[in-house]
């Protein structure tokens, strides 16, 4: 693709004057220089808008799931637009209390609660706990004695639906750590539970069948399979998780969240579901809202074999690349719309050669060493899933807002490195 840069993979304030790229009124190459890189660009108002478009389709409930990213602004931004927040962990859940978020206001996931994290959850007043096991319903039960009200409890079924980068493949066998399986019945046998318990109080089913999905048939016939397995028990209410994909290269293209939304729910009332139909994502409200911000350091061509650009992040900020072969574009903000005709591999500076960011990038012909090099739709999943590898420091993130870059998470120092070093 030598074409520029498409605008639909910036983010929603992105813009482009005289070829530099700003967002949310600030412009990138100018942050470059303040905060230093790599660094992590992020578009508030894209944030806030996928977020409202979220509660507009679903209503109260809808949750963002953390795990695509988290800081405590950005847990804030989410709960003052109306979000639930999903946390999968006692650190996601201590991150999102730190931030001000009510308890009531989460909904703790997780397919291995340790005590520790389900008595966390009910001391600080977590009301919604998706449990996903019947050792979970041991150990919540046996916290919950001590608690004055039934903890309100979602039960993760396992629809027998797996769902791979692209689409969904209806599977007899459930093959998954998750959930409670609906065809061997132990699903059944999980709401049965919590039915004759004192202790819990069955708010409804959860089920969560993939991420980076594009195709709304699929969540269509997921919703259908969900909605016929809750329907015996009349809930009050139905989750089906996150999911829905995005696009990260040219070519991709990705339904709307409320074209999705609108899909789940339609099916889940045709299927006669007459509670609360909602939703946890995560991807769809973070990863098109960022870029990564990098400065070029070393060039290396090799004739007739290939050119390598080197930055000075790598897997460490972004292992998606590594770890799934995720593509991902990348562009100059100083020229944001030149065309991008040379074949290069933008790689990292970790010490292996599968430190690989694009492996088939396009940029153009004038990048050099020293330049500003940028990677879109690096919100989710990037900085969450960041590392120290290498000893390498993580990057700044800044949240951008009508001319004002935030400073949200510093860059690491040094000194960093040896916080929990004991020595
Ligand atoms: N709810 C549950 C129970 C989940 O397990 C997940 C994601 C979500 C919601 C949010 O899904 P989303 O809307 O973001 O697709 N690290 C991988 C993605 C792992 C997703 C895990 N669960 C990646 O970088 O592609």
């Amino acid at each position: 693709m030598t074409s520029p840069l498409s605008r639909h993979l910036l983010p929603d304030t992105g813009v482009v004057e005289d070829g530099r790229l700003s967002v949310g009124g600030c412009d990138t190459l100018d942050l470059a220089a303040q905060f230093g890189t790599p660094l992590f660009v992020y578009d508030e108002q894209h944030i806030r808008n996928r977020c409202r478009e979220a509660v507009t389709t679903f209503g109260d409930g809808v949750a963002y799931a953390t795990k695509a990213f988290l800081c405590r602004a950005m847990a804030r931004l989410a709960h003052e637009e109306g979000m639930f927040l999903d946390v999968a962990t006692g650190g996601e859940m201590w991150v999102a209390l730190q931030a001000g978020v009510p308890a009531k206001r989460l909904v703790l996931h997780g397919n291995n609660k340790s005590p520790a994290e389900l008595a966390m959850a009910l001391e600080a007043g977590v009301e919604r706990i998706v449990v996903d096991s019947f050792d979970e319903f041991r150990r919540l039960e046996s916290l919950a004695a001590r608690h004055p009200l039934p903890v309100g409890v979602l039960i993760r079924i396992t629809p027998g639906i797996e769902a791979h980068t692209h689409e969904f493949i209806a599977t007899g066998q459930d093959d998954t750590k998750f959930g409670f399986t609906v065809s061997t019945g132990a699903a059944d046998r999980a709401i049965g539970h919590v039915q004759s318990s004192t202790a819990l109080d069955l708010l409804g089913l959860h089920a969560h069948i993939g991420s980076q999905v594009f195709r709304l048939a699929s969540f269509e016939e997921a919703a259908r399979v969900v909605a016929r397995a809750a329907a015996p028990y009349h809930l009050p209410e139905l989750s089906l998780g996150g999911g829905l994909g995005v696009p990260y290269v040219e070519g991709e293209s990705s339904p709307s969240i409320t074209e999705w939304g609108d899909t789940i729910v339609k099916a889940c009332r045709e299927e006669g579901v007459t509670g609360k139909v909602t939703a946890e994502p995560g991807r769809a409200i973070v990863a098109a809202s960022a870029v990564t911000l990098y400065t070029v350091g070393t060039i290396k061509e090799i004739p007739e074999t290939r050119t390598y650009v080197a930055v000075d992040g790598g897997m460490s900020d972004n292992p998606r690349p590594v770890l799934y072969g995720s593509g991902y574009e990348a562009f100059l903000p100083r020229s944001t719309d030149a065309t991008r005709p040379r074949e290069v591999r933008i790689v990292g500076k970790h010490c292996e050669s599968g430190d690989v960011l694009v492996r088939d990038a396009r940029v153009p012909d004038d990048l050099v060493v020293e330049d500003v090099l940028a990677t879109p739709v690096t919100g989710a999943y990037g900085q969450s899933m960041g590392s120290n590898y290498n000893k390498v420091l993580r990057p700044a993130v800044v949240f951008c807002r009508d001319g004002d870059a935030r400073l949200v998470v510093r860059r690491e120092t040094y000194d960093d490195l040896l916080t929990t070093d004991l020595g």
